[in-house]
C-alpha cells in the first residue's frame, strides 16, 4: 500500500464555537487528502495537506463535460469516545461503481479506506460531540486533464475533504413537505442516475427551485418513462408503510443505491417485518391514503439519516401521511441507527468501524 504524506497546516482554523448551529456542509476542516490520477502512470502521489483552493486550468475538463462523481459518509463521536465510520466499504463500492460509468479509473478501495480513516485522524478534534452531529466526508474525483474534446480524461484528482454537521434539513426528524414532480425528469434507465454524479443533483435543480417557492422541502421524482413510478427525492431514499408492508422503489438503474436504504431494509426485516422492493406508483400511493392504509412514509440517507415525510403534492391532491407527525417506525429507525453511529446501541450488524 502506499504511504500518505502528511503536511500539517501552520494555521488552524477556528472551529465553529456553537454545535447548535453547524447547518450542513458550512465549515470545512484544516485538512484534505489528494491523490492524482495520469495516464501511465495510475493513482499516485497520496497526501494530507492544509485544505486549500486547488488550482485548474480553464480547459479542466471537469468544468466542460462533467466527469465528476462523489460520495457522502460520516464519522461519529461516540458517547464512548472512539470514533466510528458507518459501513464506509459500501461508499467506496459504490464509488468505484459510479466511476465505472463515467468512465474514471477506479479507486483501490482498501487504500481508499485507510485515507479516510488518516484524515479523519488528522482532524478528529474536529469531529463535534453534540447530540445529532457528525463529521460529514465527501470524497470526490473529477477530471483535471485540460482538454476541450469528450473523452474519458487522462488526469483526474481524487480528494477528501471534511465538514463538522448537524441536520441535513433544518426540519431535523420533523416531517417534511414533499412536491412530487410531474414536469421534469431526473433520470432514466441506462442514464446515470444510479451514481452519485454531479450531473445528477445538476438535473434536480430547477424542479427543485420551483418546489421551493411552493414551499417544499424537496422533490419527489417519477419515472422518466411511464411518468407514474416513484423514484427517490434525490437526497433520500424513499420507503411508504402501507398495511402492513413496507414498500421502497426497486432499484432498477435510474435510482441511488443508498447505504442507509440497505441498512434500513435490513433492520426492518430483522424486525419481522414484510418489505417490498418493487415499482410503485402515485396512483397506488393515492389510493393507499383515501383508503386509510397509507401509515407512513420517511425519507432515509446518509445526510438526512431518516426524514418522515408528512405532506405529498401531486397535481392537484395534496396528502398529509400519519397526520403529519413521525411515525413509529420512522422515529425506531432512526433510534437504531443513529444509536448504533453513536455507539449507544450494540452493533449487532458489524457495520461500524473504529478509527483507532
Ligand atoms: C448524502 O446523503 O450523503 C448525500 O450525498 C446527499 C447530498 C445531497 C448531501
Amino acid at each position: 500500500m502506499q504511504a500518505i504524506d502528511i503536511t500539517r497546516t501552520a494555521a488552524p482554523k477556528q472551529k465553529p464555537v456553537d454545535q447548535n448551529q453547524l447547518g450542513f456542509g458550512v465549515y470545512y476542516t484544516d485538512h484534505m487528502f489528494l491523490m492524482n490520477y495520469d495516464a501511465g502512470e495510475g493513482w499516485h502521489n497520496p497526501r494530507i495537506v492544509p485544505y486549500a483552493p486547488i488550482s485548474l486550468e480553464p480547459a479542466a475538463m471537469c468544468f466542460h463535460y462533467g466527469q465528476e462523481v462523489f460520495e457522502g459518509m460520516k464519522a461519529y463521536c461516540g458517547t464512548d469516545g472512539k470514533i466510528r465510520l458507518f459501513r464506509p466499504e459500501q461508499n467506496l463500492a459504490r464509488l468505484n461503481l459510479s466511476n465505472d460509468r463515467l468512465c474514471i479509473p477506479l479507486i483501490d478501495e482498501a487504500f481508499a479506506l485507510e485515507a479516510i480513516k488518516a484524515l479523519v485522524r488528522t482532524d478528529a478534534d474536529w469531529i463535534p460531540t453534540l447530540d445529532g452531529t457528525s463529521l460529514y466526508i465527501r470524497p470526490f474525483i473529477f477530471a483535471t486533464e485540460p482538454h476541450v474534446g469528450v473523452h474519458p480524461a487522462r488526469s483526474l484528482l481524487f480528494c477528501i475533504i471534511l465538514s463538522p454537521v448537524g441536520a441535513y434539513y433544518p426540519e431535523g426528524l420533523d416531517p417534511v413537505k414533499i412536491y412530487v414532480e410531474t414536469q421534469y425528469v431526473r433520470s432514466v434507465r441506462g442514464g446515470m442516475g444510479f451514481t452519485k454524479a454531479g450531473g445528477n443533483y445538476a438535473a434536480s435543480l430547477k424542479a427543485q427551485d420551483e418546489a421551493t417557492k411552493q414551499g417544499f422541502s424537496q422533490v419527489l421524482w417519477l419515472d422518466g418513462i411511464e411518468r407514474k413510478y416513484i423514484e427517490e427525492v434525490g437526497t433520500m431514499n424513499v420507503f411508504f408503510v402501507v398495511g402492513d408492508e413496507v414498500i421502497t422503489p426497486s432499484l432498477q438503474g435510474s435510482i441511488l443505491g443508498g447505504i442507509t436504504r440497505k441498512s434500513c431494509i435490513e433492520l426492518l426485516k430483522s424486525w419481522g417485518l414484510r418489505v417490498a422492493e418493487r415499482q410503485f406508483s402515485v396512483d397506488e400511493l393515492l389510493a393507499a391514503s383515501k383508503n386509510g392504509t397509507l401509515k407512513e412514509a420517511f425519507g432515509s440517507g446518509t445526510a438526512a439519516v431518516i426524514s418522515p415525510i408528512g405532506q405529498l403534492k401531486c397535481g392537484d391532491e395534496v396528502i398529509t401521511v400519519g397526520g403529519g407527525k413521525i411515525g413509529a417506525l420512522s422515529q425506531r429507525l432512526y433510534d437504531t441507527l443513529t444509536g448504533i453511529q453513536w455507539g449507544k446501541t450494540e452493533d449487532t450488524f458489524g457495520w461500524t468501524i473504529v478509527v483507532e
